[in-house]
């Protein structure tokens, strides 16, 4: 992957390989947003109308982007999001972020979604580690989970509370992008021709774990199966009025201090 990097310019040029590489479903995916794509276009415009003032002969020499973060210095004033489809990016991609992020001297957030052991990824991958969590309607699946992220030694639980009321997603369901992955014709030819990934991240989970990424970091509850699992933290009020709740119980049971960043 280095190599490949190092023909890349700019964030379009990486963007561009990854349009090349990846099925057009799951690029699709991390690259659009919801109906219209109105609020993407709204966030890009926001960030592009942001002006950074140019200061001219000024003492350069010992700037310092460092920044105190939950008690730590860390290099830049940056941490490396959730980002659920990493491990089907690319070949346990969690490791990769993960190992890439210490490298920059900034914490990585493992997204509840990924596909290699949480306890593995923070081995493996090393520095700081965040682990992120759905509420799930099903509150003892969170439970779990945030006990076994706790015990595992992650730094902090990352508590996402946006994703409360089902999105519309248009691509995904052109492209039948489905997590956890129901085949299709559709999705199985955009697989099918896109070699290098399917493969090179694909080939390598069969290869290694004999067969496809799974969620496994999702605690199984007998009764409830895993697709109802992880969309239950999206359609309903009652998770909405139960929120604040959550978080109110999160914290006792599982020991985490809370902080607003
Ligand atoms: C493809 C993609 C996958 C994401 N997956 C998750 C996720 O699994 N859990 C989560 O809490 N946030 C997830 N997010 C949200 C990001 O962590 C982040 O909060 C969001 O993209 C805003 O940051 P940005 O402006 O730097 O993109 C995802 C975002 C993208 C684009």
């Amino acid at each position: 992957m280095a190599g490949l990097l190092h023909t890349a310019l700019d964030i379009e040029d990486l963007r561009q390989m990854a349009r090349r590489r990846l099925p057009k479903g799951l690029f699709d995916f991390i690259d659009r947003g919801s109906e219209d794509d109105v609020a993407l276009r709204h966030n890009r415009a926001a960030i592009e109308r942001i002006k950074l003032r140019a200061r001219v002969l000024n003492d350069v020499s010992d700037r310092d982007p460092t920044v105190t973060l939950l008690g730590q210095l860390q290099k830049l004033p940056l941490v490396i999001g959730p980002t659920g489809p990493a491990g089907y990016v690319w070949y346990r991609g969690e490791i990769a972020l993960a190992r890439a992020a210490a490298k920059a001297g900034i914490p990585f957030t493992l997204a509840s979604t990924s596909n290699t052991a949480m306890e593995t990824i923070l081995k493996e991958g090393g520095g700081r580690q965040w682990y992120q969590l759905y509420v799930w309607r099903n509150l003892d699946m969170s439970m779990k989970t945030t006990v076994r992220a706790r015990e595992a030694g992650f730094e902090a639980l990352v508590l996402t509370v946006d994703s409360i009321v089902a999105y519309n997603r248009k691509w995904d369901i052109l492209n039948g992008v489905t997590f956890p992955v129901r085949f299709t014709p559709r999705n199985v030819w955009d697989a099918l021709t896109h070699p290098r990934w399917l493969i090179g991240t694909m080939g390598r989970y069969v290869r290694a774990e004999g067969g496809l990424p799974r969620y496994v970091n999702i605690p199984v509850l007998d009764n409830v199966s895993l697709a109802d699992a992880t969309a239950a933290r999206h359609p309903h009020s009652d998770l909405d009025e139960r929120s604040p709740r959550v978080s109110e119980q999160v914290r006792p049971i599982s020991g985490w201090k809370a902080q607003r960043l």
